[in-house]
């Protein structure tokens, strides 16, 4: 039997809706939207109602929208593009970035910038800033994706443009989960991951604020504006549209449905093992994800005892050693507490059964590593 998938934050299944809509743009459809005959048309428009879908989802107009090859690529148009002729200028970030940011924030600070990382309370929420530098990016993440909290965007935001400066937040494992206005964070820049909202791999968008002086760092064609050249994803972008739209029809009864269900996970799991606790606990969180530290054991080793369950542990194995989560770490935890940490998101597939069965798994996989001694 197939495990149970509880790994939802890593990376969703398509759903069947945006199958069929892409199906066409793998077979007949296969024009360049840059023809200018009818195979070109057509792809040309199944992209600019994509573009509708996604700028609808985020609350923006179409030609906000750029289309990415996912979420890495969005933050890095983002960061670089926007910071370009600011090379010496200050950013700032926080502690508990995906590497899709840390990692083109920490090029540019190895070029001059200037970079202050803001940590975390004890939720794991990032700890505003008295003030932000003139003229500053601030980049930090909608959620986490490990332990699934909620970051108070919208204050950054206002912080960011006090000082003149620009707010750009990775949303890859927010949107389709929570709403996400662009309008309402106040937000300049947004980075949207296709895979984490049921749609391919490999396909992502980024959300400009109109009139924005965004610099590419790909240079070639006019593709999107010229701001991210290549030829399009055609296939990709129409599912990533679908999604989208799907996601803002379903958002509000989904992110219930899927709450009560990661409600009832963590009772089921509170109830078996006594002195869990869960990541992020009180703080603001998405609906679908369980970030729970398990005591007397490290995450990777209950995983393999609970095989009927497919999940991810925040910690790292680096020579037979465990290596604790950097995220569970800023929050103050102690490493030897923070390596038990099992992280359980669920999703659109999710069931109540799948629930008990995973509960059950999990505790049962515990305890036998626990009754060892
Ligand atoms: C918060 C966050 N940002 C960025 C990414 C990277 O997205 P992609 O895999 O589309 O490059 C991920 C995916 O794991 C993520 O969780």
């Amino acid at each position: 039997m197939e495990p149970i998938y509880l790994d939802y934050n890593a990376t969703t299944p398509l759903l069947p809706e945006v199958v069929e809509a892409m199906l066409p743009f793998l077979r007949e459809h296969f024009g360049n939207p840059s023809s200018g005959h009818v195979f070109g048309r057509r792809a040309k428009e199944a992209v600019a109602r994509a573009r509708e879908q996604v700028a609808e989802l985020l609350g923006c107009d179409a030609d906000e929208v750029l289309f990415t090859s996912g979420g890495t690529e969005s933050n890095n148009l983002a960061i670089f593009g926007l910071t370009r002729d600011r090379a010496a200028g200050a950013i700032v970030t926080s502690v508990i970035e995906h590497p899709a940011t840390s990692g083109p924030v920490g090029a540019l600070e190895g070029h001059g910038s200037r970079v202050e990382r803001l940590g975390v309370d004890p939720r794991g929420v990032v700890r505003l800033p008295a003030n932000v530098p003139q003229g500053a990016l601030v980049t930090v993440m909608h959620s986490n994706n490990e332990t699934g909290v909620l970051q108070p965007i919208g204050e950054l935001a206002t912080l960011a443009h006090r000082a003149g400066g620009l707010a750009h937040t990775d949303a890859s494992q927010s949107v389709g989960k929570v709403p996400v206005d662009v309008r309402a964070l106040d937000v300049d820049a947004l980075t949207v991951c296709g895979h984490k909202l049921y749609a391919p791999k490999g396909v992502g968008a980024l959300y400009v604020r109109r009139g924005l002086d965004l610099r590419p760092f790909m240079l070639g064609a006019s593709h999107e504006r010229g701001l991210r050249p290549g030829t399009e994803n055609v296939a990709s972008i129409v599912g990533l549209g679908v999604a989208a739209e799907l996601a803002s029809k379903t958002l509000d009864d989904e992110a219930r449905r899927v709450s009560t269900l990661r409600d009832a996970l963590r009772e089921a799991l509170s109830a078996g093992i006594p002195g869990l606790v869960v990541n992020g606990d009180g703080a603001p969180r998405l609906p679908n994800t369980l970030s729970v530290r398990l005591p007397r054991v490290v995450g990777s080793a209950v995983l393999a005892a609970a095989p009927a369950i497919a999940a991810s542990t925040g910690s790292a194995c680096h020579d037979g050693h465990e290596i604790a989560s950097a995220v569970i770490l800023a929050m103050g935890v102690a490493p030897d507490d923070a390596t038990g940490t099992v992280r359980l998101s669920l999703g659109r597939l999710t069931t109540a059964q799948d629930v008990s069965r995973a509960a059950e798994a999990l505790t049962a996989g515990w305890r036998a590593l626990t009754s060892r001694g």
